[in-house]
């Protein structure tokens, strides 16, 4: 490898500016950070960008929602982003928005480039539209009974039960997520970029290993499937960039999403006048540029990305690194289990530290996904970075502080250990460079062994009570000190503020890479302080107690309050706690009525001994009213009271069947009596 300074410019994924970042976000800037501060380390200019996703359908409609505009939502999410990503150590030069000038203009020269060339189609297309709403429905915003398996309750793009895909007209019992409505079939003119106008050269840059050989083979996958133009546009009401010279157009989130990274590093170019822009984004770039990903957006950064910018005359991505997702505790993040933690419940109990060390732990170069096991957490935290390597400096700096002033030795005692230590730099430093993190960690953790047992066998403390020893003893824990300050050198770019902290405490300069092929001799350390605590059990389950939500309906969506439970596969298991806490009691049906504008309502008032609940249940196609008057059912009496387009709907009763006629949801009057609790 040279050691000329390189020139890189790093991304991570844009978060959307409409939720809070979670330990599941954090795999990727804590991946893209230890590989930037690595970088720099090593003297290259690495300028790492980012920014808020500020677009789209679900954007606009949270800010509806709160009653709010989403230049205000956007704005709030990116303070709040901003300050988890800095407690995090998240060392970007820049982070922006794409709802920024920049990006606007970006955007725009980017498409009439695009258009100019003949990229770009235009065709008219039928699409779900909500009535009420007057708003054509993103699939996602489009649930109903699966095709396939007939789960109720499934988005319009794919079924959770199932897995099985389809479009949103094909699911039966559609309705919009957003008013209840049932969506109606609209035609509307769309803008599409041809990306089989790229299929060559998206083949060759495929080949060209700018991605891992897992996404390449994906990647081959899909040029078999054929490549789909893209639409790159949407209707208003959207919150985004109005397409130029086409009013009421849109660009869709996922076009200008991407090139919110150029925005963000041409902002930054505006505050550091020396950067050209055209250098680094320009045709003939000889800079390199690294996107960080997740896998499940491998699509958008190898196909369209690169097409649209090659289509545009930009340069193309030097590599796209793609990684898996997180599970916690084995299983996918969960609310009501309490392991969907957000950056900053996690903060409020815990050192970041712990978290950057442990996935770095964990984390290899390949698309694997990753598992954050608490317990496991603990004990890697405490023994590795409390146990072996603070230990070190704790171990020897006493007594360099007590009896020698802070001084160190004129010399090595052991050169031949330091330099084992010494020469560990560059198999480590290739590691870091291919992102083998896990593998970095290993190597570094057994140099801490090797530290370790280096003073268990020389016995500082023993030394000290000889008489005679003074130089034995000092020269002993300046070798400990000097094999630790290697150590952080190693770990800085995972643990910055322990590198931090040990260079106040070593009175030295910023650790650089090749600091670890010398040693500190005849130097004066400061006092030492611990460095770090170890992890309590009792501040993580603090932090899970702190994220668990009881289980909640979803927000107003208008859909029917009971849907028929159809059989169906065996949904993500719950805890005994989870299904305890459903308080399911006996109800009388004292009266059943229509709901005017609902086709599968009934409203229905239930008597549960110690008072009478209005509740709106989707039972319309198997009873009329006045075959359920006087009779009892089931219900779920400690339920959230959910507001719905018809009223407020205050419990759930329960059903059986496969749906439609056959649809059961009467309890045998056999001595029950209203309020009676099920157990
Ligand atoms: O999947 C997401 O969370 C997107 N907001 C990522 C965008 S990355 C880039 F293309 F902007
Ligand atoms: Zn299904």
């Amino acid at each position: 490898m040279s050691n000329d300074p390189r020139q890189i410019l790093v991304t991570s994924a844009l978060p959307y500016a409409n939720g809070s970042i979670h330990l599941g976000h954090l795999v990727e800037y804590i991946q893209t950070d230890i590989w930037v501060r690595y970088q720099r380390m090593q003297g290259h200019e690495a300028i790492y960008v980012c920014a808020d996703d500020a677009h789209g359908t679900p954007i606009m409609l949270r800010a509806q929602q709160e009653g709010i505009t989403p230049e205000a939502l956007i704005e709030r999410t990116g303070h709040e982003h901003r300050a988890d990503f800095a407690d995090f150590q998240i060392a970007f030069d820049n982070y922006h928005s794409t709802h920024s000038p920049e990006n606007r203009a970006l955007a725009e020269t980017i498409y009439h480039r695009l258009n100019e060339a003949g990229h770009i189609h235009r065709r008219t297309i039928k699409q779900a539209y909500d009535p009420i709403k007057e708003m054509f429905l993103p699939d996602r915003f489009i649930k109903g009974e699966c095709p396939r398996c007939g789960a109720a309750d499934q988005y319009g793009d794919s079924c959770e039960v199932c897995g099985a895909t389809y479009a949103p007209t094909e699911l039966k019992n559609a309705v919009s997520a957003i008013s209840g409505a049932t969506p109606i079939e609209k035609e509307s003119e769309h803008y599409f970029f041809a990306l089989g106008d790229f299929e060559a050269m998206l083949r060759k840059w495929t080949r060209g290993e700018h991605t891992q050989s897992e996404i390449a083979n994906k990647l081959d996958e899909w040029f078999e499937t054929g490549l789909q133009d893209w639409d790159i546009s949407r209707d208003a009401p959207y919150f985004g960039f109005e397409i130029p010279d086409a009013p009421g157009k849109y660009f869709y989130v996922w076009l200008d999403a991407p090139i919110g990274y150029m925005a963000s590093f041409k902002h930054y170019c505006d505050t550091h006048p020396w950067l050209d822009f055209d250098a680094w984004w320009g045709k003939d770039s000889k800079h390199e540029l690294y996107h960080f990903i997740g896998k499940d957006i491998a699509y958008f950064h190898t196909l369209f990305w690169p097409a649209m910018l090659h289509g545009s005359d930009f340069r193309t991505p030097t590599a796209v690194f793609c990684h898996g997702f997180l599970t916690v505790n084995g299983q996918k993040m969960s609310k009501s289990r309490g392991t969907f933690i957000t950056a900053r419940a996690y903060l409020q109990h815990l050192n970041p530290a712990y978290l950057r060390y442990y996935y770095a732990a964990k984390l290899g170069n390949g698309i694997e996904d990753i598992d954050l096991n608490l317990e496991d957490f603990l004990q890697r935290v405490n023994s590795d970075l409390v146990g072996k390597v603070v230990n070190i400096a704790s171990r020897c700096a006493g007594f360099i502080n007590k009896k020698y002033d802070g001084r160190l030795s004129d010399t090595v005692a052991d050169p031949g250990l330091f330099d084992t230590f010494a020469a560990a730099r560059e198999p480590i430093a290739a590691l870091f460079e291919n992102r083998e993190y896990s593998h970095a960690v290993r190597e570094i953790m057994a140099l801490a062994d090797q530290a370790n047992q280096y003073i268990d066998a020389h016995k500082p403390w023993v030394l000290a009570k000889q008489a005679g020893k003074e130089q034995e003893v000092q020269d002993v824990c300046s070798v400990g000190l000097n094999l630790f300050r290697v150590l952080v050198t190693y770990l800085k770019p995972i643990l910055p503020m322990l590198a931090e902290e040990s260079e106040q405490f070593l009175n030295i300069e910023p650790l650089r890479w090749e600091d670890a092929a010398t040693a500190l001799t005849a130097h004066t350390i400061n006092t030492f302080k611990p460095l770090m605590t170890r992890v309590e059990k009792d501040h993580i389950d603090a932090m899970v107690e702190a994220s668990r939500e009881n289980l909640q309906p979803a927000p107003d969506t208008g859909a029917p309050a009971a849907t028929a439970c159809n059989i169906e596969p065996v949904a993500e298991m719950i805890e005994f706690d989870d299904f305890a806490r459903v308080d399911l009691r006996i109800a009388r049906i004292v009266k059943a009525e229509h709901v005017k504008g609902a086709d599968k309502l009934l409203q229905l008032t239930l008597d549960i001994g110690t008072e009478t609940r209005n509740v709106f249940a989707g039972i319309k196609s198997a009873y009329a009213p006045e075959d359920l008057e006087g009779k009892l059912t089931v219900m779920v009496v400690n339920l959230q009271p959910r507001k719905m387009r018809f009223g407020v709907s205050e419990g759930m009763v329960l059903a059986a069947g496969p749906g439609g006629k056959d649809l059961w949801i009467l309890h045998p009057d056999d001595g029950a009596e209203p309020g009676m609790r099920i157990k």
